[in-house]
């Protein structure tokens, strides 16, 4: 195992003694969507078992005839020869079901505006959506970028493109004008989808400049830009290339037949960051992954599409705001409430208030988040009316045993169940998770592979560990949501994924196996930071750092913070000419904002003389780590120069 991953793994040893379990009362367990028999299903039929859910969970056009195709592996086909549309399915078919009166999206925009949006509503406006799209020149295989805030047009948006089969791109709206370029460039867009701008924090914040930016040059595939007007700000335009949405989508024919496409159809691109400098374009596509999110979002969320108010918290920019605000809940014919806003504005209660104001029963957010509400204290959440909520989930991070029992105890009011959810972009949904109505759960462990999954930790050869031993948590067999490959990178995808490992997905965290085998995540044991569960990648911050002139080397580490998980901190050598001052540190957070986004902004950017290196000439950040975590440093015997970390303490007390 490597340093960082023998770090957390000792610094986490103390949680394998958990000795708290949290049973479902008998009353939700003899309710519960998921019942034991479901992990006995899973286990006696295989594949079969996904075969089952696929056909229960989503109404085929033209049926398959094949499960699964793993004869070109790592190359995965799920449900061979079977005709689906995503649109149809979240849509369509539940107006025709006689549903199309229920709410489907309950919209919160950020100055307190909303939108009440039944089925038969959104059905409409997609359909709308996707005959305008049609009319751009937009054919089933193009690709379509998003860069759009929390606002329903996304979830239509995203849709459309699902409908008529093209393959939508999101980016998240927090990223760099620089950053949507590039990704621009690599699926080959042919329109973007954007909005005017958004709302952040009681003002109007613009959106379209970073197209524009994006856009300003020869040699790019876009030929439309729809536009959506949200804030209302004044925008720059360019005739014959920017429309908007509300003249070519509001005017088109509110009929439009859905197409069914092959169940391996490209649904959506997502790039995440890996360890390299450029983002991976992840690439998903249609009948596993409807099944896989749809079946996780039923089980692990114990839903009753009836009664429940669903809400997730995520950005659709992110792989979560895919799965579990726009596919999952509609597919299901759940109805949610989406929110534009921030946790604190206008007050620091607001999402207790619309908790309250929505009858919220099932919330999915991060731990980061959580443990922003610990800091503002208890009794603002206990201000408002919780009572709807039945069961909370967590994602993206480790959730430390703290804040599972403040989470429990004050917004479950002790009695919700807690699901916490372990999954990633590549793995489409949720993987690990216990599910709420059989799982006696433990503060702080994700604790047991979802019915139908094949999850364990090995060591180094990729033997499987024993109970009680830690190492790299891989997954055994393909599974309907996974990744079907890196966008035009096959050989990216075999060496990332799977040449860690033979026949294994190495998914690139540690975890460890408890005394009764259940699994305790551990963080990334590769280059790959977690912000505020988000993902980031230190070589790309590097990149982004030494691209500006009085750069000389940059080396990024993540460190222990207390509400976001882990911190950006970047260890900067400059140029001969540049000046060590308060201005170089406030000039490079921007420049990494202005190439990345800024998220990516370092929390701390230090400067030093010299670099810890090893004879090979690598960095090595483990010894940074330490720095950045206050620490006195750790080994340095391997160093080339074993005075660089004195040089380096020195230079950071002046
Ligand atoms: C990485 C994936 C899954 C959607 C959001 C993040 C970390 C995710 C958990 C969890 C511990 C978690 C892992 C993973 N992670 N969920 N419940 N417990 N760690 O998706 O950006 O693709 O990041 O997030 O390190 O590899 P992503």
């Amino acid at each position: 195992m490597s340093d960082s991953a023998q770090k957390q793994g000792d610094a986490f040893e103390n949680l394998l003694h958990e000795e708290r379990r949290f049973p479902p009362t008998d009353e939700f367990a003899a309710n519960a969507v998921a019942q034991p028999s479901l992990y006995e299903e899973a286990s006696s039929q295989g594949s079969e078992f996904w075969a089952a859910q696929a056909r229960n969970l989503l109404t085929w056009d033209t049926d398959f005839t094949q499960t699964l195709d793993w004869s070109d592996a790592p190359f995965a086909k799920w449900f061979v020869g079977g005709k689906v549309n995503a649109a149809y399915n979240a849509l369509d078919r539940h107006v025709a079901a006689g549903l199309g009166d229920r709410v489907a999206i309950h919209f919160e925009g950020e100055p307190g505006d909303t939108r009440t949006i039944t089925y038969a509503e959104l059905t409409e406006e997609v359909k709308k959506a996707s005959n305008a799209f049609e009319s751009l020149g937009v054919a089933k295989g193009d690709r379509v970028a998003v860069y759009l805030p929390m606002i329903p047009e996304a979830v239509i948006t995203m849709l459309a493109c699902a409908r008529i089969g093209a393959v939508h791109s999101v980016v998240f709206g927090g990223f760099s004008a620089e950053a949507l370029r590039s990704r621009i460039d690599d699926a080959e867009a042919k329109l973007v989808v954007t909005s005017d701008g958004t709302y952040r924090r009681g003002k109007p914040s613009a959106l379209k400049p970073a197209v524009d930016g994006a856009l300003g040059r020869e040699g790019h595939t876009v030929s439309s830009v729809v536009v959506v007007k949200r804030n209302g700000e004044p925008v720059e335009w360019t005739e014959g290339r920017d429309l908007w949405w509300h003249d070519v989508v509001d005017s088109a024919s509110p009929e439009h037949t859905a197409e069914a496409h092959d169940s391996e159809h490209p649904l959506f691109i997502l790039y995440t960051s890996g360890t390299t400098g450029k983002p991976k374009g992840i690439l998903h596509t249609t009948g596993g992954y409807l099944t896989q999110t749809a079946f996780t979002h039923k089980n692990t969320f114990d839903l009753r599409p009836e009664t429940d108010v669903f809400w997730c918290t995520a950005d659709i920019g992110w792989v979560t705001g895919h799965s579990y605000v726009t596919y999952a809940p509609l597919i299901n014919g759940a109805t949610q409430l989406m929110y534009e806003g921030t946790p604190d504005t206008p007050h620091q209660g607001r999402w207790w208030e619309l908790v309250e104001k929505y009858k919220v029963s099932i919330l999915y957010t991060a731990p980061t988040a959580i443990r922003t509400f610990m800091k503002w204290g208890r009794d603002i959440p206990q201000k408002f009316d919780l009572s709807s909520i039945r069961v909370l989930g967590s994602v993206g991070e480790p959730i430390n045993p703290e804040a599972w029992m403040w989470y429990r105890e004050v917004i479950g009011g002790s009695k919700a169940p807690i699901v916490d959810t372990w999954w990633q972009t590549e793995t489409g949904a949720h993987m690990i998770a216990p599910m709420p109505g059989v799982t006696a759960t433990k503060p702080g462990s994700a604790q047991v592979a979802v019915p139908g999954i094949s999850i364990d930790v090995v060591d180094e050869l990729g033997e499987s560990v024993p109970n009680g031993s830690g190492g790299y948590l891989v997954i055994r067999e393909p599974w309907p949501a996974m990744l079907r490959g890196i966008w035009g990178d096959p050989e990216r995808f075999k060496e990332t994924y799977w040449s860690r490992f033979d026949n294994m997905y190495f998914a690139g965290d540690g975890a460890k196996k408890d005394e009764d085998g259940d699994i305790w995540l551990l963080g990334r044991v590769d280059d790959v930071m977690n912000i505020s569960g988000h993902r980031l990648s230190t070589t790309e911050i590097e990149s982004a750092l030494v691209s500006h002139p009085s750069v000389a080397e940059a080396a990024v580490v993540g460190a222990a913070d207390e509400t976001t998980g882990e911190a950006v901190v970047a260890f900067v050598i400059l140029r001969g000419s540049a000046k060590d001052d308060d201005d170089i540190v406030t000039t490079l957070r921007n420049h990494v904002g202005k190439e990345i986004g800024p998220i990516a902004k370092p929390r701390n950017i230090l400067v030093v003389p010299e670099l810890p290196k090893t004879r090979s000439g690598k960095i090595m950040r483990r010894l940074l780590k330490d720095v950045a975590e206050g620490r006195e440093a750790g080994d340095s015997s391997t160093l080339a120069d074993n005075t660089v970390m004195q040089q380096i303490a020195a230079s950071l007390r002046k």
